[in-house]
């Protein structure tokens, strides 16, 4: 039975992900970890075990996987790119340092990694569509600079020290348990709240920004299923491109319109963010995805809206 450790377990993906796999692999054996008092007195944390883990604490991280007798770590501790660029320095703490911590933990107790990269490591002379799998990178961010390096440091001590380290480039991902915080896809989060609550969303970002997003269903199915994949059929193995949607604000404000027939958007730019999102890519090529471990997202933009507007509308009644 896997004993597995979650980093950031009260992030967005983390406050899905813990149940998710607790439900797999039992209760008892996974350990949720985030880093504020106030953790302590969440659903994930009062519902198995939890502990208080700040990412850059090497020695409690060690402490923690050694008492745990940890073998496989989820590691979502990370500030995202809107964040980033307010405190570039922070960034590089958490993303990179703590990356590295995780690296270091896992040679000394040989646990197996999942890590989650991001869209945000291609840059403006990426491919702008469909961009490939392996292409030209230079993100311009420093949550992409974080991202694009912790890729290639995590296939380096895979090649160094047989290290099983597996990882997607998730798009933006929309959920509805947990707000996400401080990234440039969060506007196709926010949407969903504000046409339930007020039947009207300014957004940041311009109509026509093309992102692809990916729905926390899949972002789970997808999670589990690489970590579960056969290793010999894995050419790549780390920072596969993912994708199950590719929108605009318009395009998605168009399909919240089928559901609430008033909703309206307007615009109110914020340059930082539109900055980012320009020098992402338009849409992904997750070929590799599907052809190397079976990569099939079940949401559509259609299922997604209807889903999120079913469970939101629920919750905020
Ligand atoms: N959702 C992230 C962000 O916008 C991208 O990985 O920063």
């Amino acid at each position: 039975m896997k004993k597995v450790l979650i980093t950031g377990a009260l992030g967005q993906i983390g406050t899905e992900l813990v149940p998710f796999l607790r439900e797999k692999y039992g209760t008892e054996n996974v350990v949720a970890s985030g880093h504020r008092e106030k953790d302590v007195y969440t659903e994930v944390a009062e519902n198995g075990p939890f502990e208080l883990l700040d990412i850059t604490d090497r020695e409690r991280l060690a402490e923690v996987i050694d008492m745990h007798r940890i073998d496989t770590v989820y590691h979502l501790a990370s500030l995202l790119s809107a964040t980033g660029e307010e405190d570039p320095q922070a960034l590089w703490a958490v993303n990179m340092d703590g990356l590295n911590n995780v690296l270091e933990a896992a040679r000394s107790y040989n646990c197996a990694i999942f890590f989650p990269s991001s869209i945000a490591v291609f840059g403006p002379d990426s491919p702008k569509d469909k961009t490939p799998q392996d292409t030209i990178m230079r993100p311009t961010s420093i949550y992409g600079v974080s991202k694009v390096s912790g890729e290639l440091l995590c296939d380096y001590y895979h090649s160094k020290y047989g290290l099983d380290i597996r990882g997607l480039r998730y798009p933006g991902v929309i959920s509805s348990a947990a707000l996400p915080g401080g990234g440039t896809t969060d506007y196709a989060v926010h949407i969903f709240y504000d046409a339930i609550k007020h039947g009207r969303y300014t957004c940041f970002l311009e109509e026509n920004s093309s992102i692809d997003m990916i729905y926390m269903p899949d972002v789970l199915k997808g999670a589990l299923n690489l970590m579960e994949a056969d290793s010999e059929k894995l050419k790549h193995r780390n920072a596969f491109n993912v994708s199950a949607i590719t929108v605009t604000p318009k395009k998605l404000a168009a399909e919240i319109k089928k559901h609430i027939p008033g909703f309206e958007i307007d615009y109110d730019i914020d340059p930082v963010r539109q900055a980012i999102a320009d020098s992402w890519p338009n849409s992904l090529d997750d070929s590799a995805a599907r052809r190397e471990w079976g990569w099939q997202p079940q949401y559509d933009l259609a299922e997604m809206t209807k889903d999120m507007l079913k469970v939101l509308g629920e919750r905020l009644k």
